[in-house]
């Protein structure tokens, strides 16, 4: 079975009296395991698929298709349990990084668990999730760099961190929306080695939208998104119409 299902999707934005359609019948089945990227223009509707992905927005009210992980869709779930199995089953990376400043490296890392399991909840599993924070922090080559603040690292250096903070809850999902949009080409492929070396040997479903043909040849498979719909494919990545 696909980990993720998105049938006939449809988002339409409203500016005062103008309606406009962004996601016009996105349909896309995903795999367990699977590194999907999603290839198109600025302004294709990109951030916003991912988005309703995430559970972060909604499709329209009427008719706007349905999203479901393992079978179980996300329109079915109250607000409340839609949070929660975004904060269970799914991490995000974000152009723009999103660190807290105030914060050192470390504890951006731990920010993401401390969201999920609450005050009380983080407090009793921190030594286990300051060792899993160091773990991935040594994965993606911060070792030497656990104490410092956002603005003392280079974007490559803050985006590592902010994959360290989305992978803290070991989530099954995660979404990436032009991860290495704000990054020069080689910190940009260094970004994805990362990627790779956090994807292990677990069964993590990554989906990578990206305006950049190269960084989404990196992942198992591509699809084009333009005009508000998905082109399929054939495997290996090759878009047919
Ligand atoms: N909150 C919003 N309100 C109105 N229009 C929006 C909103 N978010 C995005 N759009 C419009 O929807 C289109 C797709 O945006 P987006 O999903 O951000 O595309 P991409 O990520 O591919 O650049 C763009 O034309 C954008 O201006
Ligand atoms: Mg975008």
């Amino acid at each position: 079975m696909s980990a993720i299902e998105v049938e006939n999707l449809h988002k339409t934005y409203k500016l005062g009296k103008v309606e406009v359609p962004v996601l016009r019948g996105v349909s896309l089945d995903i795999a367990s395991g699977e590194w999907l990227a999603i290839l198109g223009a600025s302004g294709s509707g990109k951030s916003t698929l991912l988005h309703l992905m995430g559970g972060l927005d909604r499709p329209d009210a009427k008719s706007g298709g349905r999203i479901a992980y393992d079978g179980r869709a996300l329109g079915d779930l109250s607000a409340n349990d839609r949070n929660q199995f975004r904060r269970d089953h799914v991490g995000f990376v974000f152009q723009f990084y999103h660190l807290v400043p105030e914060l050192t490296v470390l504890e951006n890392t731990l920010l993401g668990a401390m969201i999920r399991l609450g005050r009380l909840g983080y407090l009793r599993e921190a030594g286990k999730l300051r060792d899993s924070a160091r773990e991935l922090l040594g994965k993606a080559g911060l070792s030497h760099r656990l104490g410092h603040k956002p603005a003392q690292l280079s974007g490559g250096e803050r985006q590592r961190v902010a994959i360290a903070r989305a992978l803290i809850n070991d989530p099954p999902v995660l979404l990436a929306d032009e991860p290495t949009g704000n990054l020069d080409q080689k910190t940009g492929a260094e970004l994805l080695d990362v990627f790779e070396t956090m994807r292990g040997k677990t069964e993590r479903t990554i989906v990578m939208v990206t305006h950049d043909p190269k960084v989404a040849q990196r992942a198992d498979r591509v699809v084009e998104m333009a005009d508000g719909l998905i082109r399929q494919t054939t495997p290996g990545g090759s878009v047919g119409v």
